[in-house]
């Protein structure tokens, strides 16, 4: 197996593929996965298409987003068809979906999801997403039910938000077997609007979480740190803003929803046409050499000064 590495010397293992830009919550900080596009969604054989080529490359692992991957009505049939391609594939969702979908997910190989949960309050998450809680949690229950595993969920903190429910849904992962994994708000480059007001800084909680912890370790991927908390829980945390450990630690290329190669979530400047060399009937060497284009245009975003 070849192990790709870009001009940094990063190892790239992981795809991100975007399935879809739409979504059925609305959620007001998202950020898209860094996507402004609005072209044709890859169909299932091109999927098929792109993880095998990566895969030959050295891609090991893929992680599928969106939008909201489960409102595609060929998700399982994609996922079928990819993951005998690659060690794992994962997937990010808001869950509203999974009561239905997570048994035929997890039949046709998917590894494990990651759900987006910001808080427990009713009021809040109708505040953030535009939708009520309740699909979400039977969604969370069924993808445990189903050895999704680890069940991680993702927490966005937002100052004046949810800043005051880390405790909550530390304690609602624990009891519900999953992984807490506290996100740190991100502003893209041309500017998430409400930046100012709803950052908030996660220095301090990974300080108080390591007093809480007896173990902590640090994953290859970000160099994000996983606390093993003594009362059982287990939170990670994803601090990527100014942070050049994150940048020089990142192992990931995506693809956008519309078949661009993208090089990182954070710039839209070096994008890598890619499906279109496929549905243009380019030869496989030309679809290669685009792969490897995007990764040559690598480069950590945030890095020290
Ligand atoms: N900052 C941080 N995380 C975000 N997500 C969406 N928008 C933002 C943002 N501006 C989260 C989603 C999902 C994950 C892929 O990224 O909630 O869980
Ligand atoms: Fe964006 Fe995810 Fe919220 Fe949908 S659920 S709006 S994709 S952050």
């Amino acid at each position: 197996m070849t192990t790709l590495v870009d001009p940094h010397g990063r190892p790239i293992n992981s795809l991100r593929i975007s399935l879809t830009q739409r979504c059925n919550f609305n959620c007001f900080f998202c950020h898209h996965e860094g996507e402004h596009g609005s072209g044709d969604e890859l169909t299932v054989d091109e999927v098929e298409r792109i993880v095998k080529l990566a895969a030959e490359q050295g891609i090991t692992k893929v992680k599928l987003t969106g939008g909201e991957p489960l409102v595609r009505k060929d998700i399982v049939e994609i996922v079928r068809r990819i993951s005998p391609l690659v060690e794992e594939v994962s997937m990010t969702t808001n869950a509203s979906r999974l009561k239905e979908l997570a048994g035929p997910l997890k039949d046709a190989g998917l590894a494990r999801v990651n759900v987006s949960l910001h808080t427990l309050c009713p009021e809040s998450f109708e505040e953030i997403t535009g939708n009520g809680t309740e699909s979400v949690t039977t969604g969370i229950e069924e993808a445990v039910k189903y050895g999704l595993n680890p069940v991680k969920l993702n927490m966005v903190v937002m100052k004046g938000i949810n800043n005051e429910e880390i405790d909550s849904l530390i304690d609602y992962s624990r009891e519900v077997g999953g992984v807490l994994q506290l996100i740190e708000f991100q502003e893209l480059e041309d500017g998430v609007e409400h930046y100012d007001s709803y950052h908030y800084d996660l220095v301090p909680v990974e300080e108080d979480l390591e007093k809480r912890s007896n173990k902590v370790v640090e994953r290859e991927m970000h160099l994000r740190k996983i606390y093993y908390l003594k009362d059982g829980a287990r939170v990670e945390v994803v601090r990527p803003m100014h942070n050049s450990k994150f940048c020089a630690y990142c192992t990931r290329i995506r693809v956008t929803s519309d078949g661009k190669l993208k090089s990182c979530l954070m710039r839209d400047d070096n994008h890598v046409p890619f499906v279109s060399l496929m549905r243009g009937g380019a030869p496989e060497e030309e679809i290669i050499g685009a792969f490897n284009e995007a990764v040559s245009r690598r480069a950590p975003f945030w890095r020290d000064e």
